[in-house]
């Protein structure tokens, strides 16, 4: 049995961690402030007034302490046992049909606002699907990229996106350039493995949904488009169908991101045009939250602190980390080392703050007596072991994540170029 989104609630249900909703709850403008709310369990709503036969998960897992649970380990263990699980490409398969083929809808019948997409935040620019993984294909290459995207919901068959620059954006590029339309499908619902492979940022050119394999120690079912050449997961809840099209840009955002600003990212964006949807004839809708500390920043920490503590041990050929954990906002990264020699620490940490991820500015080694998951003793050992003329370095003019609010911007979304220059910080606070 493949695993999919309805093992995971299984699971979660069995190790108590799932309250069932049976109350209503209004997608729009409800379910946005009970997700925040809850960070100790995931949610399942069964009663969404003016969406009938839908349901929706939410929060699954919504603080990292719970993702170990997908992983099957203690919360140590659960970012070296994503390196160990992905040294190693997974596999996936094509198959004639699947789940996600039960119900299928083109062209003009469909109509994505009858959707229980939520609102997440109060002064979002309305309904945005935050749980939308898109695959998209290097037109020259043929091969595959899935990532996250957020997508404001702009009529029946219509989405705003933003496109970051990374490898979606890249591959975007390439068929603007031939003036043609960037084909997508857009994966809503599955197992959590699938949001951790689609938030790991790799060499360009891996097919994350052999991350996904990797990740969940199977192989991966793929089932064909209806009207587009590519290929989805057929143990999906939903897909939709639909392409981007070149040379053209509308108004999105606000939003309320990773980090929990409004202000980033919103301008003048691409568009999605759905062309059909394919899905489970009781699919199960999925709504991430984002902010801090919700689910969304799951989705970011798990993958990002795995690999950059599959790259920060190879630091000198071999360098003794322990583990890594990405801090609250997304800019800061923990690492837990046994630092050997006088300076082996920064030139981790330098490793640390020049990943395959733009996200970290902030680096901070500790020893293995702190415990990297709690906050209490993170800012005990930086007040007890750091000389701050000695231990605190900081890095000018580098080129930082351009949805990090604290530094200047240049460029704006949508368009070539995009990014901010600031400063990074490295803290060694090991003994
Ligand atoms: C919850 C979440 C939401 C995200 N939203 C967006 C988004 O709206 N636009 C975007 O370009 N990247 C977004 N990302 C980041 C990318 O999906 C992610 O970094 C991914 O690794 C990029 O894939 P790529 O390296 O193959 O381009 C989001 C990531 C997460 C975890």
């Amino acid at each position: 049995m493949a695993q999919d989104m309805r093992s995971w609630i299984n699971l979660l249900d069995e190790a108590g961690l799932l309250a069932r909703i049976k109350k209503p709850v209004d997608p729009r403008t409800q379910m946005g402030a009970l997700l925040w709310q809850a960070r100790d369990r995931a949610l399942l709503f069964e009663n969404l007034p003016g969406f009938p036969g839908w349901r929706c998960l939410g929060q699954a897992p919504g603080d990292v302490s719970l993702a170990p649970l997908a992983f099957g380990t203690h919360r140590d263990e659960m970012v070296p046992e994503f390196v160990r699980r992905t040294e190693r490409l997974g596999t996936t398969r094509m198959v004639k049909t699947g789940p996600v083929k039960e119900k299928i809808t083109v062209g003009d019948q469909v109509d994505i606002t009858k959707m229980p997409i939520h609102q997440a935040g109060i002064r979002d620019g309305g309904p945005y699907i935050g749980s939308g993984l898109m695959i998209t294909k290097n037109p020259e290459t043929g091969r595959r990229n899935i990532s996250f995207h957020r997508l404001q919901m702009k009529g029946p068959q219509k989405f705003g996106i933003l496109l970051y620059p990374r490898h979606a954006w890249a591959n975007y590029q390439m068929y603007e350039a031939q003036n043609k339309p960037m084909p997508v499908a857009i994966l809503i619902g599955h197992h959590p493995m699938y949001y951790f492979a689609a938030a790991t940022t790799t060499q360009y050119g891996v097919d994350e949904l052999e991350i996904a394999s990797a990740l969940l120690q199977e192989e991966v079912e793929l089932v064909k488009c209806e009207t587009v050449d590519l290929e989805v997961p057929a143990h999906a809840e939903i897909i939709l169908e639909g392409e981007i099209p070149p040379k053209v840009r509308e108004p999105e955002g606000p939003f309320s991101e990773f980090q929990d600003y409004y202000l980033t990212g919103a301008g003048m964006n691409p568009v999605v045009n759905i062309k059909a949807v394919t899905m489970r004839h009781d699919a199960i809708f999925k709504n991430v939250q984002n902010g801090t500390e919700v689910e969304g920043c799951v989705y970011h920490k798990v993958p990002m602190s795995a690999q950059i503590l599959r790259r920060i041990r190879t630091v000198g050929g071999f360098a003794d980390v322990k583990n890594v954990l990405v801090l609250p906002g997304i800019f800061g990264v923990v690492v837990q080392m046994n630092s050997r020699y006088y300076g082996e620490a920064r030139n981790v940490l330098l490793a640390a703050l020049s990943s395959e991820y733009q996200h970290p500015k902030v680096a901070v080694a500790v020893d293995e007596d702190v415990d990297i998951f709690n906050y209490a003793e993170l800012l005990w050992a930086i007040n007890t072991r750091v000389n701050p003329q000695e231990d605190i370095i900081v890095i000018h003019g580098a080129k930082i994540h351009a949805m990090d609010p604290s530094c200047p911007e240049f460029g704006s979304p949508g368009a070539p170029g995009w990014h901010r220059i600031g400063g990074k910080v490295l803290i060694d606070a090991t003994k």
